[in-house]
This record gives C-alpha cells, structure tokens and sequence, in this order.
C-alpha cells in the first residue's frame, strides 16, 4: 500500500522524459530481459489506444506510452519497494502528475489507489492480460502471427495456465475500464507483437 493519495505537482502537468532518457531509466533500472519485454509491450498498447481510441496528439500518446513503459521499472531491483521507488524518482525530476499517478493506480488492489483517468484505468486493464497473452504466445510455434481470440479466451478459463496472472483482477480492471474483456484481448492480439 502506498499509503498515498497525491503524486507530482501540479507545476509540472505535461513534463516528460525524452525517449532517450526513458529507455535509459528502462536499461539502468531493469536488468531482467523478460521485464523489459514486458514493460516495451505494455507501453505498445498504450500508445496504439491512446492513438486508435482516444484520438489523442502525438504528445499525449507519448504520456500513455510513457506510464507503460515505467510502471514497473522498480520491481526488479527493489521488489519491496515497487512502485514506491519509480513514483519519487519520477517526482524528482518534474515529471507530469498524471503519469505518476497512472503508474500508481496500475495495481488498486495492492497499492490502494483507484484509477480515475482513462489512462490510468488502460494500464490497469493491459498490465496483467497483456502477461497472460504473452505467456500463450510463447507456448505457440509462430507465437502471435495467426493468434486467435478464441484461443486465448480458452487459456484465460485454464486456471493452471499462467496460474500468477490473477483473473478476477482482469475482469475488476475491465468493469473499472468500462471495456469488454474480449475486445482488449482482440486489440492485444493484434498488436501485442509489434513490440518485440
Ligand atoms: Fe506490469
């Protein structure tokens, strides 16, 4: 629990990291390879929803690919401190509120705070199925080309498969979203792949 209910300032809406100086953050923090993937994919989905969905700028899809892409970058090095650690790096060098705060709400159950905006809700609803979806196309030959949805609704009901991807999560975080748990999995399959 993150004990919290403010993050950033407000003086900084709309700072962010240069890409150069995220993936720096990504390469210095997140030695774990599987992680980074992880985090590159979960900044994929962000950015192609904030783009396709919510018709938003250049920048601010920059601002969703941006809370993808470091929402977990503490939890390799600093497990007991995961999320906590990010959230004050981040605040310490100015950045926007509203990415801060997304990262923070990306797990409610565990960290304590809901997400509000419709980004913070995206994270929450990609973080955990974008894992389950990625742990099936590992366990396929061509791994996404030719990927069905109902494959992987098949693998979502499978409690044994990826058994540490928690389902009820994933459907509180698709009520929280507003969103269908089949249309995120279809928007996953298509575009998950891009990312490796
Ligand atoms: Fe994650």
């Amino acid at each position: 629990m993150l004990n919290r209910t403010a993050f950033g300032d407000e003086k900084n809406a709309g700072n962010v990291l240069s890409k150069e100086a995220a993936h720096q953050l990504l390469n210095d923090w997140v030695k774990n390879e599987r992680l980074q993937l992880h985090m590159k994919q979960v900044a994929c989905l962000m950015k192609c929803w904030a783009a396709e969905k919510e018709g938003l700028s250049e920048a601010d899809q920059w601002r969703w690919e941006l809370a993808g892409l470091l929402h977990d970058a503490d939890w390799d090095q600093w497990p007991d401190l995961h999320c906590i650690k990010i959230i004050e790096e981040l605040e310490s060098r100015d950045i926007c509120p509203e990415i801060i705060r997304a990262i923070a709400s990306h797990g409610p159950n565990h960290f304590g705070v809901n997400p509000v905006t419709k980004m913070d809700k995206m994270l929450f609803a990609f973080d955990e199925l974008s894992g389950l979806t990625h742990a099936y196309s590992l366990m396929r030959p061509q791994g996404y080309a030719g990927m069905e949805l109902k494959g992987i609704k098949k693998r979502f009901k499978e409690k044994g498969f990826a058994a540490n991807v928690n389902r009820e999560e994933i459907e509180d975080a698709m009520n929280r979203a507003g969103v269908e748990l089949e249309s995120i999995m279809q928007f996953i399959i298509e575009r998950q792949g891009l990312a490796i």
